[in-house]
């Protein structure tokens, strides 16, 4: 989960390349990088070729002391980095140079192997600064520089021109990496080299001008063709664009997109935040859930009706939508629809076939552990559908029904009116398999009023924000739900631990008097959320047992309740309330991220797309 970027072209590689890291940051902010090729020096000795400069923490607050901008220069790469191999540290920030200085490299991805890689080189004597695995892949390709020149030399072979043998080495290491990379690599004569295995990698083509990196929204506003590479697919550009296959170094031919991505423009319109933003446009995603064209639905529902067995993955938010989309399923489709969280199905790799279908919800398409299993669901002939907001992304790639949710970009980390947008398309597809589609959408359009109206209403605000102050103060926070608010109350588990990192759990209301119970006691807060639904009585016997043993209730509900402490009114949206009851949660976590002085839309420690394992 970083983010690389390049750039070559008439524009100033350094302003570029900062503006489209300030896109990337999403995918991580613990340090940042650029490489530039320095003109003043172009063509001089390997030493002066290429300027680095890195930096710690996020780009908003330091691009002032960033001496590169003063460079005009019209050929670099970028990073933005997640730590996972090695502590944030400038030493172990990308873009890492060779040790003659004659190329710079960064990485998005975990190199699996980088242990017994480092151990060899470390014996062949080459000589390491960093903690990270990105710093064994820059002197793996020295040493097949320097095998490659041997080599050349025994065999009397004409010499390879330096761009031809740096490319020739970096694809000869690559092949020697395991895991999920993708790396970018800037030469000193200003070619740059970018190769893919598993994390993203999108080009962006204009006449004279290439844009490089892990998204399509980091140079939108530049470019309206894009060439998306596949896994095991290596780019050089140096003037011209060449696509390679990585193993057969067979060319490829560079077929071009065309993306539209109006709604590029990234900034929060007037908001403090843009989780503040994102929630604001709930009403806009649900409406783009009913604009869909339906012609899609036809050839997909068959499938789904046909299926022997529907799995619904996604990983953290995304799989907690990905399971009320399966609830949804069952209860207005009649499908027997199961949820499986990404990361952990194993145990179903055996049970699954070519009759099988599976539906993943996905903000950006790249999560690793989902893709990963996509990847074997494919290999196995089952149908695969998407649901993804990212243009371009390698899982609306793979699908045999891509679907898009035209949520426009969610920049915040935390997941909102993509989680919103992912559960209601969930409610619609359950409703034009029951053959009620029409229904679906009065609903959804009803519904997308109702949270607008709730939205614009201070009152609502004002009581979650009082509410956020008193939670902010709290060491453990429950959440209680059932039937249709399971998923509900478990996505605001996860909006209070990743705004607020206060310990929240999401538990099913009947489960409360079996384990949970024991924890109750004097001023313990508990959040129930209620729908006019078969579970209502259930969850009103869990409030009472908890507030017998004193703990503090807060009920988020159409109607007051003699039990609650606190009430947070909702409106009542019939089969649509459990997408209403998420928004008063989504803005519950805001205010109390603000209210405790967190990053409200880079939380500590978590990145918007994981595509590393
Ligand atoms: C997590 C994000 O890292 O990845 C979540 O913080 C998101 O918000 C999850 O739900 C899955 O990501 P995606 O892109 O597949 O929705």
């Amino acid at each position: 989960m970083c983010g690389i970027f390049g750039y070559s072209g008439p524009k100033n590689a350094p302003e570029v390349i900062l503006e489209g890291l300030k896109r990337l940051e999403y995918r991580g902010y613990d340090s940042w990088g650029i490489a530039i090729i320095s003109e003043e020096c172009k063509g001089q000795s390997a030493k002066s070729g290429i300027k680095l400069e890195k930096r710690i923490g996020a780009i908003g607050d330091l691009t002032s002391h960033f001496s590169l901008n003063t460079h005009h220069s019209s050929t670099g790469i970028g990073h933005t980095r997640w730590a996972t191999h090695g502590g944030i540290s400038e030493i172990n920030a990308h873009p890492h140079f060779s040790t003659d200085k004659s190329f710079a490299l960064a990485q998005n991805g975990i190199v699996e192997n980088y242990q017994e890689l480092k151990k060899d080189l470390l014996k062949k004597g080459y000589k390491f600064e960093s903690e990270t695995d990105t710093e064994v892949i820059v002197r793996l390709i020295e040493e097949k520089l320097v095998h490659l020149e041997g080599e050349n030399v025994l065999r009397n072979k004409a010499r390879l021109p330096g761009g031809e043998r740096l490319k020739e080495a970096i694809r000869a290491a690559f092949l020697e990496l395991e895991g999920r990379n993708t790396i970018i690599v800037l030469a000193k004569d200003g070619q740059i080299m970018a190769a893919r295995n598993g994390s993203p990698l999108v080009i962006g083509i204009n006449d004279g001008e290439v844009f490089l990196s892990s998204d399509t929204l980091s140079f939108a506003p530049y470019v309206k063709k894009v060439v998306v590479l596949d896994n095991g697919q290596m780019v050089s550009y140096n003037g011209k664009l060449d696509l390679v296959d990585i193993r057969s170094n067979k060319p490829l031919l560079c077929r071009s997109e065309r993306i539209n991505l109006k709604s590029s423009k990234v900034d929060k319109e007037g908001y403090d935040h843009f989780m503040l933003k994102e929630i604001f446009e709930s009403p806009y995603v649900v409406s783009q859930v009913v604009n869909q064209d339906y012609k899609l639905y036809e050839d997909f529902v068959k499938q789904l009706k046909k299926a022997e067995n529907v799995y619904t993955i996604g990983s953290g938010t995304a799989g907690i939508a990905a399971s009320q989309i399966a609830f949804y399923l069952r209860v207005f489709g009649k499908i027997k629809a199961e949820s499986v969280i990404g990361a952990d199905i194993y145990e179903y790799y055996e049970l699954l076939t070519k009759d099988d279908l599976m539906i993943a919800p996905s903000q950006s398409g790249e999560t690793a552990d989902v893709l990963e299993v996509l990847e074997i669901a494919r290999k196995k002939d089952l149908k695969i559908a998407s649901y993804v907001n990212m243009p371009g992304s390698t899982m609306g790639r793979i699908s045999d029904y891509p679907f898009a949710s035209h949520a426009g970009p969610e920049i915040c980390v935390m997941s909102t009116k993509v989680f919103t947008s992912q559960i209601a398309w969930g409610y619609l597809l359950a409703k034009v398999i029951s053959g009620k589609s029409e229904e679906g959408k009065v609903n959804l359009k009803k519904l997308a009023e109702v949270i607008d109206q709730y939205l614009n209403s201070g009152r609502n605000h004002d009581l979650l924000k009082k509410l956020a102050k008193e939670l902010a103060k709290k060491q453990h926070i429950f959440l209680l739900g059932k039937y249709q608010n399971l998923n509900i109350v478990k996505e605001g588990m996860v909006k209070i631990i990743e705004g607020a990192y206060i310990h929240a759990h999401g538990i099913p209301a009947g489960d409360l008097k079996h384990y949970a119970i024991t924890l109750m006691e004097k001023g313990v807060p508990v959040v129930v959320v209620l729908s006019e639904d078969v579970a209502k009585d259930d969850v009103i016997n869990a409030v009472n047992q908890v507030k017998a043993r004193g703990a503090t209730v807060i009920g988020i509900s159409s109607k007051p309740h003699a039990s609650f402490d606190h009430y947070i009114p909702v409106p009542d949206t019939g089969e649509t309330s459990a997408i209403m009851n998420i928004i008063p949660l989504q803005l519950l976590a805001y205010y109390m991220a603000v209210e405790l002085g967190h990053n409200v839309d880079k939380p500590r420690n978590i990145a918007k797309s994981v595509t590393v394992k």
